[in-house]
């Protein structure tokens, strides 16, 4: 595995160099995930200089004031809170009573309460409503009994129960870092006499591409000349070199002003790059190379059901995952992960679970992996490759498509949902769909990065949405509605623009909207309907025209060439005309730039909403 998404970022330093700079330049780097408070510890000798201020990052470097921490060995963190509210008392680092450890720290404590009171009991003084803090204080209790500070902290973790990667600094071994890691991604960056850590690769490319990641229950001792690791129970580990291929700039804007409108741009090349290889026209199939392991193949041939799980714009995807699987005559169900829990399926041993998950990382999703995979056979459809979601499933299938930094999710949504009509197909020719069926569907697949690019492409078309995110900026209200497949669409257009504009908006099927919702339209409420040419789109411009008759303003998203619509909107933007099937990921393209241009137009960073983290790593 190299990395894995979380929502703290942590970064480290030893060597030569001024620790803390790296350590920060390396920790600006993590920052696209959304954080509310940023520190420091560095030492220099015995003497540490901390530092901690909420909000973004330059808070911090307004209090460096210029000033550069001296020394060789530094760690630093931007904290999202889960413990304690963003204040400076709850940012990282923490540290013991006597002020010797500082750690920082990504996870979940899930015994820290238990932990606290006996260390309260034994004297500690708290300074955080952290977590966090725990680890520290436990170090110096272990401590007093321990020979040495690597045996502490091994013993320490022995008593910690839930998810950690972190890094400890003490001014007992000043040019010694200890880094440990569960379930939470720490990555060891070697250089010429120094050595980064960092949570992400992403940092870490600045300065070296030769990496080690740390597994489970692991501790490293790392200085500037090299590391020794051990697992808990003290037995020395290796760990294997890996090299990160990724150019920078693949992280970067590529001159667009945000990720996020990089990645709706790039829309077409992650279709083309989650097709790639994996579409055989002439067969009429689709060849899914991650899927061709261990029987997983024979087993999905005979699976009675197909259960598709995952959270937000994940769980969207899943259920445009459960109506095409559907459609194609195989049983499936889509369920949200955080909930699927509470109401499991009932599982027959021959189900399959697909779970889907851009980051790979997100805790909810692991939470129902871990209960699915006691039972049956579990797939990923996963970005980052080696995540925890693309270990523990038992195959799967990678969207092969580059980081997505911007928050919202918008090109993986894109690539998640081509990859399930992949998919679809693939299983629809295993149960006997006529390989005729089979060769247009895949023609029509693989005409879809065109198409899209001819929207994206068009100059026209996009000044046209501009303009209409100028008239409707101002609302307050949208309701995103559509039928069948395009109601998992109007969910995530709906959720694209509650995430980066704040306006209100919900998604709906069209067909519920008279059961209540309709109760609050009137002249200040805008409609968003999905409707492009299909079989049920009377019924849809029936449910236009009684959003009409109570005054709401009616915007449609519908296919280009279709001139009825003219009599059911106020507002149309237009979508080359395709399967209906393939309809959602054209459909997504324009209410993901709408949502953009509303966002920026009210000044909003929409790559960075507020509240919000790129990969939700508690539950
Ligand atoms: C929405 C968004 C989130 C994620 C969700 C799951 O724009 O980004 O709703 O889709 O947190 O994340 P992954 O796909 O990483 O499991």
């Amino acid at each position: 595995m190299i990395g894995g998404e979380i929502m703290c970022g942590i970064t480290g330093y030893v060597g030569k160099r001024n620790a803390a700079e790296i350590g920060l330049k390396l920790l600006e780097k993590l920052v696209y995930r959304g954080y509310d408070s940023a520190g420091f510890a560095s030492l220099d000798g015995a003497n540490f200089s901390v530092m901690k201020a909420v909000g973004h990052m330059d808070r911090l470097y307004d209090k460096l004031n210029g000033s550069k921490p001296k020394g060789g060995a530094a760690i630093c963190h931007t904290r999202w809170a889960t413990h304690g509210i963003p204040t400076e008392r709850n940012a990282h680092p923490h540290s013991d009573c006597a002020g010797r450890y500082y750690v920082v720290h990504n996870g979940v404590i899930e015994n820290y309460k238990t932990l606290k009171r006996a260390l309260e009991a034994s004297g500690h003084v708290f300074a955080s409503e952290t977590d966090t803090e725990v680890l520290a204080h436990l170090f110096e209790e272990t401590r007093k009994t321990t020979p040495s500070l690597f045996e502490a902290v091994r013993l320490g973790l022995q008593q910690v129960q839930g998810t950690f990667g972190l890094v400890l600094i003490s001014s007992e071994t000043p040019e010694t870092l200890y880094v440990a890691a569960r379930s939470s991604p720490i990555l060891l960056g070697k250089g010429d006499g120094e050595y980064f850590i960092a949570s992400d690769p992403r940092a870490l490319i600045l300065y070296t591409r030769d990496v080690e990641e740390l597994g489970d229950d692991q501790i490293a001792v790392v200085t500037a000349k090299g590391h020794r690791v051990y697992d808990l129970d003290g037995v020395a580990r290796s760990l294997k070199a890996q090299r990160i291929e990724w150019s920078e700039d693949e992280a970067e804007k590529g001159g667009y002003r945000h990720f996020m409108e990089k990645e709706i741009f790039s829309g077409p090349e992650a279709v083309a790059n989650s097709i790639r290889g994996r579409l055989l026209i002439k067969e009429g199939n689709a060849r899914l190379g991650g899927l061709n392991v261990d029987g997983v193949l024979e087993r999905l041939s005979s699976a009675k059901r197909i259960y598709l799980s995952g959270c937000g714009t994940s769980y969207y995807a899943a259920l445009f995952g459960q109506y095409l699987l559907k459609q194609a005559g195989i049983p499936a169900e889509a369920g949200i992960a955080s909930e699927f829990r509470y109401s499991p399926p009932i599982f027959d041993p021959d189900d399959v679970v697909v779970l889907m998950s851009q980051s790979g990382e997100t805790a909810d999703t692991i939470g129902f992996l871990r209960e699915a995979k006691k039972k049956v056979l579990t797939l990923g459809i996963v970005n980052v490759v080696g995540s925890k979601i693309a270990r523990d499933t038992d195959a799967g299938i990678y969207q092969h498509i580059s980081p997505e930094v911007g928050v919202a999710s918008t090109k993986a949504f894109i690539s998640q949902i081509t990859i399930l009509s992949l998919f679809t197909l693939l299983l629809a020719r295993q149960r006997g769909m006529p390989v005729e069926n089979g060769q247009m569907i895949a023609q029509s697949i693989a005409r879809v990065p065109d198409l899209m690019q001819s929207m994206l492409s068009d100059e026209g078309w996009i000044k046209h949405i501009a303009d209409l995110s100028q008239k409707y900026v101002n609302y307050t209200n949208f309701l995103y509605l559509g039928r069948g497949i395009n109601y998992p669409t109007a969910l995530e257009g709906a959720l694209k623009l509650k995430e980066v504009s704040y306006i209100h908006a919900e998604g709906y099927p069209a067909g519920e909207m008279k059961h209540g919702p309709i109760a609050m339209i009137d002249e200040n409420f805008v409609s968003v309907f999905i409707v492009p040419e299909n079989g049920h789109r009377q019924r849809v411009f029936s449910n236009m025209e009684e959003i009409r008759a109570r005054y709401g303003p009616v915007l449609a998203v519908a296919t280009a060439g279709d001139l009825e619509v003219n009599e059911h909107a106020d507002d149309i933007i237009t979508i080359p005309p395709i399967e209906d099937t393939l309809s959602p990921i054209l459909a997504t393209v324009p209410l993901q730039l709408f949502a953009y241009k509303v966002g920026t137009a009210k000044g909003i960073n929409v790559d960075m909403p507020r509240n919000l983290a790129k990969s939700v790593t508690v539950e």
